[in-house]
Order: structure tokens, then sequence, then C-alpha cells
């Protein structure tokens, strides 16, 4: 045992990082969102339009922040989820247009009006009860129109949707600005469906133009479709995976060379202990020790986003390793065998830093690769991270 390791130490490097209200902490690189907003930029022509999807507290980056980034660097409107998220970025003094991309109710069409959000809408029963809404009011909604071409989520049908926006023509309080679809496995090799759904969506506009009803913004492209399939970013692109630097899929529609992940996921140490053969760690005494070990506990469970089951996330970075979790993962902490990095590098202290996501020395645990563990993609593992873990904005 080595008795001057139990001494307390100092945190390592936490001045540096203007202390984080918690030891764990998620830090988001300005740069790097800016510059891979660039690199999308670069592949769309002037005259289409990048909408920056930043639902779900954007993927986890933390939507306030992330969006007046986004904005800064040229983000030209924001895609949202719910009408929550956002107000939230109008109460933030985003100004730019932000699309409600599900379902909205109409009860929320006062809301939607007093923070000038546009919506979707999905049938002209809800949207004229909107209408009304609006116009009792002395004021106009701005709307897209979504059309369901194969993804089968939401969306009027195609045969639907040219009577519908006809409909709509004919109420005056709607602003009809966009008309919009979403593909369903534009992120695979095959594009075989995204093509027809694609097919399926430009005969939709060649009939509404010829009968003067195209809305000014028809939009279908996400990041797999905007670095993919080009001749389908029309009049906007909406892009949300490859601004945060994540692969659309890690197997079949990869980054191409440049882009760079904004998000990397810290800790401390907040503990460090000797295990006895024969000691268990953690809730239910998963994990028995064979031989004298050396643990570590970390400031990270289950309702940060760090999952428990059916895998855990395997390994964190600590002195530039792997260090593995044993045992079971709680619900704000978890243990780590630090047994092999203190033999081979060193004494780990409290205050040694942790990574989760990200880089320490020449190792790397990226969102891809804690996703594989976990058997999620990587939209999964960032977006999970609860609003609890503090984002700090770094160059
Ligand atoms: C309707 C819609 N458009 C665009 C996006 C952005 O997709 P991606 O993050 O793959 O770019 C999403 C995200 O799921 C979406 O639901």
């Amino acid at each position: 045992m080595n008795v001057q390791s139990k001494q307390p130490s100092p945190p390592m490097s936490w001045d540096e990082l203007s202390r984080p209200p918690r030891t764990t902490w998620i830090e988001v690189s300005r740069s790097a969102l800016a510059h891979n907003l660039g690199l999308l930029r670069r592949r769309i022509s002037a005259n289409t339009r990048l909408m920056a999807v930043v639902k779900a507290n954007a993927y986890g980056h933390g939507a306030v922040e992330s969006a007046r980034i986004l904005q800064a660097a040229g983000a030209d409107a924001f895609a949202v989820a719910t009408l929550q998220e956002a107000i939230e970025l109008r109460a933030a003094g985003i100004e730019r247009p932000v699309l409600v991309l599900g379902y909205t109710p109409p009860w929320q069409t006062e809301a939607a009006l007093a923070h000038a959000i546009t919506l979707t809408v999905l049938d002209l029963e809800t949207a004229a009860a909107m209408h009304n809404i609006a116009a009792a009011s002395g004021r106009s909604l701005t709307v897209h129109l979504k059309v369901n071409t194969g993804m089968n989520r939401l969306g009027v049908r195609p045969a639907l949707a040219f009577n519908v926006l006809s409909a709509l023509a004919q109420l005056p309080a709607l602003q009809v600005e966009g008309v919009f679809t979403h593909f369903a496995t534009s992120d695979e090799a095959d594009k075989q469906h995204a093509e027809a759904q694609f097919a399926c969506f430009q005969k939709l506009l060649g009939d509404l133009t010829a009968a003067g009803l195209r809305p000014p913004l028809a939009h279908a492209a996400n990041s797999a479709a905007l670095l993919t399939m080009p001749h389908t970013h029309l009049d906007m692109v909406r892009a949300g995976i490859a601004l945060y630097g994540l692969d659309p899929d890690k197997d079949e529609c990869k980054l191409p060379d440049g882009f760079r992940p904004a998000l990397a996921w810290k800790a401390i140490v907040t503990q460090v202990d000797d295990l006895e053969a024969g000691e268990a760690v953690s809730y239910g005494r998963e994990f028995i020790a064979d031989r004298p070990m050396r643990i570590a506990a970390l400031p990270v469970g289950y309702a940060d986003g760090f999952p428990r089951k059916p895998n855990n996330w395997g390994s964190v970075l600590l002195h530039g390793r792997p260090a593995p979790i044993l045992g079971r993962v709680c619900m704000d902490q978890c243990v780590i065998d630090v047994s092999a990095i203190e033999a081979q590098h060193g004494t780990v202290r409290q205050g040694d830093e942790v990574v989760i996501i990200g880089r320490q020395g020449d190792a790397t645990i990226t969102a891809e690769e804690a996703s594989t563990r976990i058997g999620t993609n990587n939209y999964d593992i960032v977006s999970r991270i609860l609003a609890r873990v503090p984002r700090l904005y770094v160059e």
C-alpha cells in the first residue's frame, strides 16, 4: 500500500478550468462549432440556407450557447423539436427564424405568435384552428407543411399535400413559408429509399410550382443528405449531427476529413482507495476483487446520462490510459480500476482529470466508440447527457 498516495492533494488543473460548478462537466469548443458550420456552408450553394438543428439541448451541447455561437458563425435559421425549446432560444436573444419540427397543438399558437416562432403543420384541421387563433389576434402565423414521403413518422401524405397547400393558401392569417420532408435512410450507403423519397418530394414541388402554390422554402436534407446527396439541398438544408462534428452514421456515413467533434466530457477523481482481495464494489457486489487493487471513485452516474445497463461505458481515460469501470454504475457515481495505471505510471490522486468523451494524451474515446459499447448511436450518446452536467464553452 502506498501511504503517500492516500494524502489529500489539491485538484489538478482545476483553476484553469474556471471552476465548473460540478466535478463532472462538458467542454464545448466554440471554434469547432463555427468551423464545422463553415465546412457545411462550403458544400451548399450561396442560394441555399443553412438551418442549424439545435433540438434536445443542441444534441447535448447546450442549446442557448450553441445557438449563439452558430448564429454568430452565420447559421440562417434554427430548428428545435418543441415550442418550449424555441421560446428558450428567443429568451436568450436568438433573432433568426426558429422552426419547431414536431407537432405543436393549437393551444400553443398564441405563444408561438408572441415569440415569432415558425410552426410545422401536419394536417388541415390543426392548421385551420391555428389560423383562427392568429386571425382573432390580428396577427399572421408562419408555418411549414411537413410531407411524409417515406419516413412514416410525421407529415401529410404526398397524395394529400397538394390539396392541403391549396387550402392553406386560402387562410390569410397563415403565412405558408415552407414545405419539407425528412429522409429515413440518407445515412446509409444504399440511397435507393432516400432517392425514392426525394423523387416523390420533387414531383410534389413540380406540381406546386405549376399551380403557383410552391412555398418559398422547400427543404429535405439532413446532415447525411447534405454531405452525400447534393441534389437534395433545395432552398435550405437542416444540419444537426455534422455541426457537432459527429458522424451521421459511424459505419456508412462518416464525416469527411476536417470536421472536429465539439464536445468533451470530463470529471475529476473524487477518492482513491485500496481494495483487498475478496472485497466487492458498488451495489449488488457484482464485482469482487480477486487480488489487491487500487480503485478510484468518479462523480458521474446514470442520472448524468452515463448508462448503467445493459452495458456501461466500459472504461474512461485517466493519465492518458483506459481505466475500466468496476461494478454497477450508481445514480451519481461510479468506480474505476486504477491498479494498472498506478503500477505503471504513478500515483492517482483526488482531483486528477478523467476523460469520458474526448482526448487525453494520445488516447481518445469518441462518442462513436461509446455508442458501439452501449449499443446505440452517437446522437443518443451526446443528447442523453443531462442538463445537470454543466457546459463550459472553451475556444
Ligand atoms: C426533421 C429533422 N430534420 C433534420 C434533422 C437533423 O438531422 P441530422 O442530425 O442527422 O443532421 C433532424 C434530426 O433528427 C430531424 O428530425
